[in-house]
């Protein structure tokens, strides 16, 4: 059932654009910004693709975006849907199995995330290594359709390893050719702001924010930050065969780690504050991607 939905609406999102996708982008809260960067645009509200759901979160458009980046034909998410909106997990991956059945190779997940890892700080972005799924759902269960995928798919390397050195190798690079600008106006010594780090995303139900004991535990147990997506779309991706990279925006210090309290505009304005350096990172790696 879900397999003839997924060609559905692949096929409406093929009618509307030929192209061949060669990456997919979900933007999390506050990083929408992204899907200016598309040129020659084609834009789809979620409520006029079949099977899509609409998003109900503020700094979600509910969009697809469908356009150029560096030459390269991608399919931007702007707006995803989480399962703390209500929807069934189905429908949260439902975007993801249309790209896979549309023959999208490549996808890339980025979020808002709250920092377990007190060598993170807020506004700096996190490269997912791997990923903890505690969000008590998991996409795949029911009977399997083996034209998405196996049964029981391997999960050893969610987030592809050549990947990830592609993104490191761009961060490096932006942060040292901005600290090598910044020398040249200024004609002093600057130092290197790696804005980059690597770590283990956890993924929560949420719609709360964790208590101060839940952070405690989620740092013993191996989590670096938490947030309330992405993981139930890169199981769903891997199943379905594709490539994916994720990306964390810090946007805060998880509960307890500092004497702050959490609000959602606080997420927001940090994705804001980082979008020129989040548009820069991923355009350079979609430029670069197989
Ligand atoms: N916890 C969970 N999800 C989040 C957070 C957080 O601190 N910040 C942004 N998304």
């Amino acid at each position: 059932m879900n397999y003839e939905k997924a060609v559905e609406a692949a096929e409406f999102i093929r009618s509307k654009y030929s192209q061949e996708i060669k990456v997919a982008v979900v933007l999390g809260s506050g990083l929408g910004a992204f899907a200016d960067e598309a040129k020659n645009a084609v834009v789809i509200p979620y409520e006029e693709i079949p099977h899509f759901s609409s998003s109900t979160v503020e700094g979600h458009a509910g969009r697809l975006v469908l356009g150029e980046v560096e030459g390269i034909s991608v399919a931007v998410q702007q707006g995803r849907f989480h399962y703390y909106e209500g929807y069934e997990i189905a429908q949260v991956v439902f975007p993801v199995r249309a790209f896979g059945v549309l023959g999208v190779k490549n996808l890339i997940l980025t979020n808002a995330a709250g920092s377990v890892n007190t060598d993170f700080a807020q506004g700096s972005l996190m490269l997912i290594r791997d990923h903890i799924n505690l969000t008590g759902v998991n996409p795949l269960r029911g009977i399997n359709d083996e034209r998405f995928g196996a049964r029981f798919p391997d999960m050893t390397e969610v987030y592809a390893l050549d990947y990830q050195e592609i993104v490191i190798s761009e961060a490096k690079k932006m942060a040292q050719e901005k600290a090598a600008r910044k020398e040249a106006e200024s004609g002093q010594k600057q130092s290197i702001n790696y804005f980059l780090r690597r770590g283990v995303y956890c993924g929560l139900i949420g719609p709360n924010y964790e208590t101060p004991a839940e952070v405690r535990m989620l740092r013993q147990l191996g989590a670096d930050a938490l947030g309330m997506s992405t993981v139930a779309e890169a199981i769903t991706a891997r199943h379905v065969g594709m490539k994916v990279i994720g990306i964390s925006c810090i946007t805060n210090m998880a509960a307890g780690i500092s004497d702050d309290v959490i609000h959602h505009e606080e997420v927001m304005e940090t994705g804001a504050k980082v979008a020129e350096t989040f548009k820069e990172l991923l355009r350079r790696v979609i430029a670069k991607l197989d």
